[in-house]
Order: structure tokens, then C-alpha cells, then sequence
């Protein structure tokens, strides 16, 4: 059975004995009082130092660790380390079922969205050395926990399908007759930052409608509509197909354009105005005159 992240109790248990009572110029910052700056921490300073990472843990499949909790690690800090550096030292020096995703480590693949002290953010993409310490590192919220920081991705699948995500042409021929579909400059133009999508699933993480709305097709899937629906080289009856799937209950209508998406995709897709011009697509399509 999986579980919705949520608010797990804390639990003191460095990992590396050696490691234990280190503090790096952060830690010690915030001992003194002073709060860190998220992002004007030398990373020099921190050279020689240990990270401290605050690791959510979860394994509904081992007794003792169905109970949601956090797990500390001290891990040496390198320079250029990311946070998806520091969780993969600690599974590989400390607790080797420490669980997550990643792949290309190049915010290429979206494999490693996790929540880092409050926020949505790419593992690989996000230096360790910008953040305050202890860094919370949690799985995605709003999705259902698998293991430690893996989350169920089926239903951002499921909504990303929805609305068709592949090229349509009904006048493309079926054989060899083939030919070179153009675009031009300026419709690559429109469409380029809606194309970056790396399906990480940070933005639906973030939304505050999606998390009420278990329908609502989201920010990802809307933003992958956009990009078919301004594509020049789609006819008209399939971007009115395409603002029919938009404009349902479920669709842009829902979105209360609280920004909340834009701010956290790692790829930084204009996502709330993408959005919003597909209102307006939708609101054109409707208007009838007499
Ligand atoms: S739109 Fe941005 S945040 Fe959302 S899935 Fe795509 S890359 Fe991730
Ligand atoms: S590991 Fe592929 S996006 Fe981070």
C-alpha cells in the first residue's frame, strides 16, 4: 500500500559515525542565529566540509518503516555538488535502500523532481551548496509515496495522454509519398518553450487546483496541448479538436493562474501563459456572430 506524503516525524539517525557532529559554515550560520541565504552561500566556504541532507524515508513493504520519517546524512561536500549528488552518496556510502529515480543527471530526462526545502526542484539541477542547511529532501507532494522518495507517476501519465500528445495531420499520406513537413521560423519560434517539457511532473506537484481536482488535466498536459495546438502545421479542424479536449470541466478553466507551476519548472516554461492563451483560443472558437 502507498501513502500520501505526509508530515512524517522527524527522526535523528546520522549514518556516518565519523561524519557525526560536523557542522559546515551554514550549519554553524544558523547556530549563530542568522539564517542562510537560499542562494548566496559560497560554495567555497563549504569545500572540506560535510552537507547535512534530511532525507524522507518510507517502505511500505518493511515493518519498522511504514511509519513516514526523516533520515539525517552528513555527506562530504565537493564542489559542482547537487542534490541528487548528495542523496546518491548517501545511498552509496550509508544506506544502500535509500530509494529514488534518476537517470541522465543533466536535467534531460525529469526523472528526479523532488520537494528541497519547500520547493519543487530537479535533483541534478539544483546546487547544494545554494540551499540552507539541514536540506529537506522529500518525494513530490500531492502524488502518492511509492518508496522513500519515488512517487506514482500514472496519474501525470495518464492526464499528459489525454490530450493527445503527438503530431496530427489528416493530410499527411500514408506511403512512401512521404514529404518534409516545414515550419516556419517564426511558428518554431512560438511553440520552442512549450517543446522543453521534460515530463518531470514538478509543475502539477505545485498546483493547488490540481492537488483538489484528482481531473484536472494540469499545467504539463495543457502546456504539451499548446505546443500541437500552435503548431501552424496542424490543420484547423484538429486545433478545434484540441480546444474541445482544453475547455472541458477538467481543462483550462480550472486554472486559477496563481503562477505556482511557472515558478518551480525547472525548464522555465511560461506555463500560466501558455494557459492563458488557450482561454483565449478557447474563448475565439466560441464566438458566434449574427
Ligand atoms: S512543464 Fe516544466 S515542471 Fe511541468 S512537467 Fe514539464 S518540465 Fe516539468
Ligand atoms: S537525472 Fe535526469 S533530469 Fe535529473
Amino acid at each position: 500500500m502507498s501513502t500520501q506524503q505526509a508530515e512524517p516525524e522527524s527522526q535523528e539517525a546520522p549514518k556516518d559515525p565519523e561524519m557525526q557532529g560536523a557542522e559546515s559554515p551554514a550549519a554553524e550560520k544558523q547556530k549563530e542565529g542568522g539564517m542562510v541565504d537560499q542562494t548566496s552561500t559560497d560554495a567555497s566556504e563549504l569545500e572540506g566540509e560535510t552537507v547535512h541532507i534530511k532525507v524522507f524515508r518510507y517502505d511500505p513493504e518493511v515493518e519498522g518503516k511504514q511509519e513516514p520519517r526523516f533520515d539525517d546524512f552528513h555527506v562530504p561536500f565537493e564542489k559542482g555538488m547537487t542534490v541528487l549528488d548528495s542523496v546518491m552518496y548517501a545511498r552509496d556510502e550509508y544506506d544502500s535502500s535509500l530509494t529514488f529515480r534518476h537517470s541522465c543527471r543533466q536535467a534531460v530526462c525529469g526523472s528526479d523532481a523532488f520537494f528541497v526545502n519547500g520547493k519543487q526542484r530537479l535533483g541534478c539541477k539544483t546546487q547544494i551548496a545554494d540551499l540552507e542547511q539541514p536540506v529537506r529532501i522529500e518525494p513530490l507532494p500531492h502524488q502518492e509515496v511509492v518508496k522513500d522518495l519515488v512517487v506514482d507517476m500514472d496519474h501525470f501519465y495518464d492526464q499528459m495522454h489525454t490530450v493527445e500528445p503527438y503530431f496530427q495531420d489528416e493530410d499527411t499520406p500514408a506511403t512512401e509519398d512521404l514529404e518534409e513537413q516545414r515550419q516556419s521560423p517564426e511558428n518554431r519560434e512560438k511553440i520552442k518553450m512549450s517543446s522543453r517539457c521534460i515530463w518531470c511532473g514538478a509543475c502539477m506537484s505545485s498546483c493547488n487546483i490540481a492537488a483538489g481536482d484528482n481531473e484536472y488535466l494540469g499545467p504539463a498536459a495543457i502546456n504539451k496541448a499548446y505546443k500541437f495546438a500552435m503548431d501552424d502545421r496542424e490543420s484547423e479542424e484538429i486545433k478545434e479538436h484540441r480546444l474541445r479536449i482544453l475547455e472541458q470541466e477538467h481543462g483550462v478553466w480550472r486554472c486559477q493562474t496563481q503562477f505556482s507551476c511557472t515558478e518551480v519548472c525547472p525548464k522555465d516554461i511560461p506555463l500560466t501563459e501558455h494557459i492563458q492563451e488557450l482561454k483565449r483560443e478557447a474563448v475565439k472558437k466560441n464566438l458566434k456572430f449574427w
